[in-house]
């Protein structure tokens, strides 16, 4: 789990809405003073590296990752502070003794023009004016916190919940958002599964596997949903949150393209490209499906359990030749609660 949490960073990067994550970071970079931020199922803290390198973040921030899973933050505990120090942060744990567990205090302080950093992510428009060259710093304080998401009790600034609303029950979810969620404060939902699992090449079987594989994430997988992407944009309307920005994040994991690891300072962060990785992530998702479709009663599926050997077969010779090509549907959302904007609360 902890090494597909990994290889996936970069998959995650090239998907990410840029609109959307822009919006974000405009409504974390307008709040006054330090920005308090939860994630829910952080996983291996992906996430926040990938904020912190890319300048999303104001000034002060405290982020708190949460994930129930005890291995995925002990990952987490180790590959951050070297993640951030890689992004340039300096980088030290603090112990403050009434707290579950030291906190890692990382600090950049940079020069440049418009107190812009060197890898920071591109923008749509960019400013080519004359340029000033200011400094800036920016402080993050990580707590890491081995929870259920739903009992978290903090309160904060914004809640990000990265490829993790597809995996619970949303009314559940957004009930205890609502609560942990100061006024105003955003959700940010990047990677939320939507509804669509494609390889390339195609084979026959594919449409009938997708469906059953789609239908065991809705009927018999312990929460969660196929469809999860537009059912929240219909839950956050229903519960009087105004969505503020909304787009696709597909993914598109291709082994056999060529590697961009990003030593290259031409090549943008968010386009970097690992074959291995990519490689993990397409042994992984073959493995889940395959998982999951054992789960259902055989006689319930349009196919012999041999025909899905079969199927399993041809997909890992194609990925063994380096062929195999998988695409998969994702909405990113960012929302606040509508009778908040309106001053109603
Ligand atoms: C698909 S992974 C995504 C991880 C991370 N957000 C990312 O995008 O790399 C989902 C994560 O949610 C965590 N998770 C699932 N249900 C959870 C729950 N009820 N409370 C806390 N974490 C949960 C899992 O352990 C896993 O790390």
């Amino acid at each position: 789990m902890q090494a597909y949490l990994e290889a996936k960073h970069t998959v995650d990067d090239r998907a990410l809405n840029r609109r959307v994550l822009d919006e974000f970071e405009a409504a974390l970079t307008a709040r006054d003073g330090p920005v308090s931020v939860v994630e829910l199922g952080a996983g291996v803290g992906t996430m926040l590296v990938r904020l912190a390198a890319w300048d999303c973040f104001p000034a002060r921030v405290s982020y708190r990752l949460v994930d129930h899973d005890e291995e995925n933050i002990a990952r987490a505990r180790d590959l951050v502070p070297d993640q951030l120090e890689d992004a340039g942060y300096s980088v030290h744990w603090r112990d403050d003794h009434d707290a579950e567990s030291p906190t890692l205090v990382a600090t950049r302080e940079f020069t440049g023009d418009d107190g812009r950093a060197q890898n920071e992510r591109p923008r749509l428009l960019e400013y080519t004016g004359p340029a000033t060259t200011t400094t800036t710093t920016t402080t993050i304080t990580v707590t890491f916190t081995i929870s259920d998401a739903f009992e978290i009790e903090e309160q904060a600034d914004a809640v990000i919940a990265a490829a993790f609303l597809d995996l619970v029950d949303l009314p559940t979810a957004l009930e205890s958002l609502e609560s942990v969620l100061d006024p105003d404060g955003v959700l940010y939902a990047p990677i939320t599964f939507d509804g669509g699992t494609g390889f390339v090449p195609t084979d026959p079987l594919d449409r009938d596997i997708e469906r059953c594989y789609h239908h065991h994430m809705d009927e018999i997988r312990d929460g969660g949903s196929s469809r999860a992407g537009r059912e929240l944009l219909a839950i956050l309307r229903q519960r009087d949150w105004e969505t503020l920005a909304a787009g696709g994040s597909d993914w598109v994991v291709r082994p056999a393209c060529a590697d961009n690891t990003g030593d290259d300072e031409t090549v943008n962060p968010g386009d970097t490209h690992d074959s291995a990785s990519e490689r993990l992530v397409l042994e992984y998702v073959l493995h889940t499906i395959d998982d999951a479709l054992t789960e259902i009663p055989a006689a319930t599926t349009p196919f012999s359990t041999v025909e899905q050997q079969q199927w399993l077969d041809r997909r890992q010779a194609a990925l063994e030749s380096g062929t195999l090509e998988f695409v998969a549907h994702n909405l990113d959302v960012l929302a606040r609660r509508e009778s908040v904007v309106n001053g109603q609360s």
